[in-house]
């Protein structure tokens, strides 16, 4: 609702975003939640009061003349022009959170100052000089459709049902007194009319469009490399809570290839109350369990390691000699020839997170063959291979990277081509080549890490990771640039 100018209260509310609060329940859990904290918003809202400021900056006043009267001399002209905008301040604006109706922004004390030129004339008296005048603002508005589900979940950019209710500025102005005895009330009304349907149009544009469009630039599905994408559309409106905003994103990744659902679901989150930074990331073992899915799914945890790979210096080599040694079967028949060993992920890799940390046990397969003079491959057994591995999941400024290192390893032998051996023989060659060769190349990969759920020109710094139940929580301030 429009105030008058004058009232006490000076304040232009914007509700910008809003859910329908207990109507909304998403019937899954989410992979990821993205929760955004009044810290997060304070500095949301200084970024976008700078940009704000500058779109008003660029209004352009037209110019306007009209007749004034004055006692015993009659009627005369004046004209105002060349008027530009010198500075404009919105020097207390603040976003809060209204729970369960959305974000309010609230802009108090707002006020421009314009300079320009002034002329009057009166039969055969001109008179001119230059002016410069402050408009304080007052303004105020009721939102009419406050979601704006399509902004987030980044539908095609010609659909975007969401609506924003439309600020209703009035302006309450004070300019050089002699002015205002001149022509008061009416330059007054004039430009008081002009600003104020100026700064709802940039208010509105710059909150609807650019917001929205910039927004999108968060992508929500992400091919990260040639086998997976990661999902991180949100799966119900963004929900204002007492003191955060809060996103659930599917936070899951999919096979670029042929994407299917995975055959678990994600699990509850209990979100700390911690809000200290300005975002926080909750992301369930879900979304790391889908990425072991679609990687093993898609037979890419599969590494083939030969005697080349073995550095020159080692006591271990990967050959029939070497390996004859250990069980002489294989020298005797496959006399001087290097082995071949094919490791790949059994099952999906699953890592499971306590309060304590986090559990990582995946199951491996070991083929040996022996490398035949025409190239040919001759099986030589079939290893089974249990491990516990340490899991160091960190992050940089905008990915979410992570490094492996093998604690323990258990052999087992799951069949021979080349008759009985006990398996205890190869433990040595395998906690060899498992942490040298096999390890570091998967380290490679997850060292170059996967991108986070941020929109353009977004970075993290001061960041905290926490184990929890089911979930690990990241916790960053922002950067914008
Ligand atoms: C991403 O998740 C959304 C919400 O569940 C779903 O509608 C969409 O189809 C998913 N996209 C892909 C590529 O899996
Ligand atoms: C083993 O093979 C290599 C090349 O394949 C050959 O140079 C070498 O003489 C062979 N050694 C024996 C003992 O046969
Ligand atoms: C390679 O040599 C082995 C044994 O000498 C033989 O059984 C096999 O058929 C050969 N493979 C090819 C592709 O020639
Ligand atoms: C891995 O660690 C878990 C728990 O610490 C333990 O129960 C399991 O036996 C370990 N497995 C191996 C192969 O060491």
């Amino acid at each position: 609702m429009a105030r008058a100018p004058g009232s006490a209260l000076r304040r232009a509310a914007l509700l910008v975003l809003a859910t329908l609060g207990t109507a909304v329940i998403a019937t899954t859990n989410p992979g990821i939640v993205a929760r955004i904290t009044q810290k997060g918003l304070d500095y949301a809202c200084q970024q976008g009061v700078a940009v704000l400021q500058k779109e008003l900056e660029k209004i352009k006043i037209p110019d306007f003349s009209g007749t004034f009267k004055i006692k015993h001399l009659g009627k005369g002209k004046y004209s105002f022009y060349s008027m530009v905008i010198r500075g404009f301040q919105l020097p207390s604006s603040q976003i809060k959170l209204a729970p369960s109706k959305g974000l309010d922004l609230s802009m108090r004390n707002a006020n421009v100052k314009i300079s320009g030129k002034w002329k009057a004339r009166k039969k055969f008296i001109k008179t001119s000089g230059n002016f410069d005048l402050s408009v304080e603002g007052v303004s105020s508005s009721t939102p009419s459709a406050p979601s704006l589900p399509g902004l987030v979940q980044g539908r095609a950019p010609e659909s975007s049902p969401g609506t924003l209710g439309k600020p209703h500025a009035c302006f309450h102005m004070s300019i050089s007194r002699w002015l205002i005895q001149l022509f008061h009330k009416k330059i007054e009304s004039s430009i008081r009319k002009t600003m104020s349907s100026k700064i709802c149009q940039v208010v509105t544009s710059s909150v609807s469009s650019k917001l929205q469009s910039y927004l999108k630039t968060l992508r929500v599905t992400t091919k990260i490399d040639q086998v997976a994408g990661i999902n991180y559309s949100l799966v119900a409106p963004l929900t204002a809570m007492a003191d955060s905003l809060d996103g659930q994103l599917k936070g899951e990744f999919y096979n670029v290839a042929q994407p299917s659902p995975a055959p678990f679901g994600p699990p509850a989150l209990a979100f700390p109350p911690d809000h200290e930074r300005m975002v926080y990331l909750g992301f369930s073992d879900y979304f790391f369990n889908t990425a072991g899915l679609v990687y093993q799914q898609a037979g890419v945890l599969h590494l083939t390691v030969t005697d080349d790979m073995i550095p020159k210096g080692s006591k271990f080599r990967l050959t029939t000699t070497f390996l004859g040694a250990l069980i002489p079967q294989v020298a005797k028949m496959f006399p001087n020839m290097t082995v071949q060993l094919n490791i790949w992920a059994s099952s999906p890799p699953h890592l499971t997170m306590l309060p304590t940390g986090l559990v990582f046990t995946p199951a491996l397969e070991t083929q040996a063959f022996a490398v035949l003079p025409n190239s040919s491959l001759a099986p030589l057994f079939v290893l089974h291979l249990s491990t516990n591995v340490s899991v160091e999941v960190g992050a940089t400024s905008d990915r979410l990277v992570g490094k492996l290192r093998l604690d323990r390893l258990l052999l087992e032998l799951k069949h021979s081509d080349v008759g009985p051996f006990s398996v205890e023989v190869l433990q040595a060659i395998m906690n060899y080549v498992l942490p040298t060769i096999a390890i570091p190349k998967i380290n490679e990969r997850l060292q170059k890490g996967f991108p986070l759920p941020l929109p353009a020109n977004v970075q993290l710094f001061n960041l905290v990771l926490q184990s929890h139940q089911n979930f690990l929580l990241l916790g960053a301030d922002v950067h914008y640039s």
